[in-house]
């Protein structure tokens, strides 16, 4: 039994083999990132590997060789055991009785393989979905309050940007487009141009990498004039069914081109079923919908809007975005969306939103995605870039978080960076 595996020096390609007898017990998934004591390797496929060459070079050892070990034994010499007098603590330790306790839960987190064998959570590349700002341009223009975000060529940095994020194992992305100011409407119609740029995207995407997932974003807001996400009335009120029409073309325009799944992110009213309809009545029935099921009016956005220039004209979006006050109004949002066929439900923020991702998580079996925004991420990256926190850690750490209260994928725009991570590969 033999491995192919990859190492952090040669990207990808296979470098060596782990041989039966190195290796027993835990399974791993694809890619999941192992620490050896020399290296750190990737391994592709299903492998097993002995956790006991971690950290080994800490611990008290007779020093013999495993020859020479089973020689002792073999002659009746076995190691002494450990010696009971413990360690001491610095001068000035205060000498006690040890506390009477049965339960002490260190014990479980005594050594890296425990800690190891008891981790609750896991992430994954394949949990993730990397959220693409994509341009008519030919050039990738950064994004001023997202450091290491482009709004990207789709000719090129899209197709590069694509290329890299699968060499980390990620095979997931959702496309939002900068739409230049000339075909904005009231209506936004160009949202369901079969021709415009994220129908044009997904064709390229999709020929190049058939096996990828394409999500798409489902909202007026970059093809309207007025910023918003739905038709906007002459006193203001923004109209519901009316958007919901246009949504559904825009859904069933993004299938046609390829889209694997559509996420309605508007919040209007009765629209996970009209999309439903509109895809069925195309034919389209195995594309999904993953619905914006608890998406709240968030100053988080702040960054995404400069990013695709969709800042609203007026006013806010706290007529259709739900209030970041309310807990129980997320449960009205699931059982609908839920009721109306929605394939996954997301909530977004995600991180001052675990709460609410945790409330879906018990109160429905569909899958729960959560989105790290893009206030979330520059919130990290600024703290980084000001030396306040150490940004791999964090990043790792609010990813953890999210999984643990109950996300099966997240949106996040670290999807890359964690990746390589989480691969050993960074
Ligand atoms: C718009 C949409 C927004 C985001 C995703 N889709 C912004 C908004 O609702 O104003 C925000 C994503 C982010 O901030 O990263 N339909």
């Amino acid at each position: 039994m033999a491995f192919a595996v990859s190492t952090s020096i040669g990207h990808g390609g296979v470098v060596g083999k782990i041989e039966e007898g190195s290796c027993v017990g835990l399974r791993l998934s694809t890619s999941q990132r192992l620490s050896f004591p020399l290296c750190r390797i990737r391994v592709r496929g299903q492998a097993v590997i002995r956790a006991s060459d971690e950290g080994s070079a800490s611990l008290r050892t007779s020093g013999l060789s495993n020859e020479e070990c089973e020689a002792a034994a073999v002659a009746g010499k076995f190691p002494a055991p450990p010696p009971f007098v413990r360690p001491s603590g610095p001068q000035g330790t205060p000498k006690i009785a040890p506390l009477d306790l049965l339960k002490r839960p260190r014990r479980n987190r005594k050594s890296p393989a425990l800690r190891e064998a008891f981790q609750e959570t896991h992430l994954s590349p394949a949990n993730f979905v990397l959220p693409l700002f994509i341009h008519e341009g030919e050039e990738d223009t950064p994004i001023g309050a997202m450091p290491g975000c482009f709004r990207l060529g789709w000719k090129h940095g899209l197709i590069d940007e694509v290329y890299k994020a699968r060499d980390v194992g990620i095979n997931s992305f959702v496309l939002f487009p900068k739409i230049p100011d000339a075909l904005k409407t009231p209506t936004g119609d160009e949202a369901y141009n079969d021709n415009g740029l994220v129908p044009r995207s997904i064709r390229l995407l999709k020929d190049k990498f058939p096996d990828i997932v394409i999500y798409t974003d489902v909202a007026l807001d970059p093809y309207n004039s007025d910023g918003h996400d739905g038709i906007v009335r002459e006193d203001g009120v923004i109209m519901n069914d009316e958007t919901v029409h246009q949504l559904c073309k825009q859904a069933v325009s993004q299938a046609r081109a390829g889209a694997d799944v559509v996420s309605p992110s508007d919040m209007m009213d009765g629209r996970v079923a009209a999309i439903r309809t509109a895809l069925d009545a195309e034919g389209f029935n195995d594309v999904s919908i993953m619905s914006y099921t608890a998406k709240y009016a968030s100053a988080f956005y702040g960054p995404f809007r400069e990013a695709l220039d969709s800042n609203p004209r007026f006013g806010d979006k706290k007529t259709y975005q739900m209030n970041p006050a309310n807990y129980r109004e997320a449960l009205i949002e699931t059982h609908e969306d839920a009721a109306e066929g929605s394939d996954i439900l997301l909530v977004k923020p995600a991180l001052p939103y675990l709460d609410v991702v945790r409330l879906l998580r018990d109160n429905s079996p569909l899958p729960i995605a959560a989105y790290q925004v893009s206030g979330e991420y520059a919130m990290i990256k600024a703290g980084a870039v000001l030396k306040m926190i150490d940004e791999e850690k964090v990043m790792m750490e609010s990813l953890m978080c999210i999984k643990r209260a109950g996300a099966d994928i997240i949106l996040t725009y670290f999807a890359r960076q964690a990746a390589n991570v989480l691969c050993g590969m960074k």
